[in-house]
């Protein structure tokens, strides 16, 4: 398997598989003299673990995470940075069936195909959203490299099976409200009926989807290397490693297609002295560069795959047609644990390209 690392100047590889012995990260290009402890990467872990609320599926993960390298009396070395939560609890029994019956919309059949029926299947493996730890880990070194230039990254739920909020909430909305409620959702009676929703699903033996929106503040302009690593490139890449995300658009998006240039360009404007936009259909992107407006992106994602519906498939060994139900503790809607894994996922991008941008102070300077 290759494809298991990102960035150029702050270089992550992520390892482990879902029910193996650990998921992990090594972080190569951290910056020496971050102070870090323990308990920082710990608080941004919980924010994505699961067994919280009803809404998400009752698998006990405890997800405590370990520095094994790259960081010495609270700070961090400036050498590799070895971060990783070892698996416990695991029960792998019903995967045996999803080797031979792939589950539809899981990574099962593919993966059995490339990796000749070697790859560890257990839990869906490198496919499954556990893998996303890695993510929020190196994530939370990475919001803590930005907090130095003030940047800020708030994703929240904006959508679930359809139901959504009518008017856009506001930066203090999503800054207080998103993570008091179980659905990551800045508007607190639409997180009620998200919440319905997503029961409802599961109590049919189904799942939903939704959408998440990102706001990155106070970007300097000019971040981004293009032609191939333009910044809303590799963010949507970054976001598309998040398992059952099928689709990003930054600012007005596809609706952008739908309008005329007059009503499309943000027209230029002096706001406290400084060069703005009066609207932000880029989403704070210009030719890959950040232009200094907010970057706004959203990010759909599809049900949850694994539920227990009777489904169509196939008995791969006996290349027959049969039907499946999935068993096992699966999360109904996986939307509000990908709330943190997005902000983890831009901050991972954002501070790469700082860093290639000569950003970020390192040593003394970082407090
Ligand atoms: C946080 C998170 C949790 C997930 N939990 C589950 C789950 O419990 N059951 C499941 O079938 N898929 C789950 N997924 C989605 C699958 O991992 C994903 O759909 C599968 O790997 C196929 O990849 P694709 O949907 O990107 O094509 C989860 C994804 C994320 C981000």
């Amino acid at each position: 398997m290759s494809g298991n690392s990102f960035g150029k100047k702050f270089k992550i590889t992520c390892f482990g598989e879902s029910h193996g012995r650990c998921i992990g990260v090594v972080i190569d290009g951290c910056p020496p003299g971050l102070p870090l402890s323990l308990k920082e990467v710990q608080r941004e872990l919980d924010k994505r673990r699961p067994g919280q609320d009803k809404i998400s599926t009752p698998r006990k993960e405890e997800d405590e995470v370990k520095f094994l390298s790259g960081v010495f009396k609270e700070h961090t070395t400036g050498a590799p940075l070895c971060m990783l939560i070892w698996n416990k609890k695991v029960d792998s029994e019903v995967y045996e069936e999803y080797r031979i019956k792939p589950r539809p919309g899981h990574a099962d059949y593919p993966a059995l195909v490339k990796y000749k029926k070697f790859n560890d299947y257990r839990g869906g493996g490198r496919f499954s959203g556990r893998i996303t730890a890695a993510c929020v880990m190196a994530g939370a070194i990475a919001k803590k490299l930005l907090r130095t230039l003030n940047l800020e990254i708030l994703a929240h739920t904006v959508e679930i099976g359809g139901v959504k909020s009518e008017k856009n909430p506001t930066l203090e909305e999503i800054r207080k409200i998103t993570y008091t409620n179980a659905v990551r959702c800045a508007d607190e009676k639409i997180a009620v009926l998200m919440k319905q929703e997503i029961m409802k699903a599961k109590n049919e033996g189904d799942s939903v989807g939704g959408i998440i929106e990102c706001v990155v503040l106070n970007v300097p302009v000019g971040i981004g290397e293009p032609v191939f690593d333009n910044l809303d490139a590799d963010i949507a890449k970054m976001l598309f490693s998040i398992p059952a995300v099928k689709g990003v658009e930054f600012g007005a998006g596809f609706n952008s297609s739908r309008i005329r240039g007059s009503e499309n360009n943000d027209p230029y404007i002096i706001k406290d002295g400084k060069v703005a936009t009066a609207s932000n259909n880029a989403g704070g992107v210009l030719g890959g560069l950040s232009n200094g407006m907010p970057i706004i992106f959203r990010i759909a994602f599809k049900p949850t795959p694994s539920i227990s519906k009777k489904q169509h498939t196939i008995d791969i060994e006996k290349m027959t047609e049969t039907t499946i139900e999935v068993k096992g503790k699966h999360d109904p809607c996986v939307v509000p644990r990908a709330v943190p894994i997005v902000e983890a996922a831009a901050a991972i991008v954002l501070v790469d390209h700082a860093l290639r941008f000569s950003l970020i102070n390192t040593g003394e300077k970082i407090e």
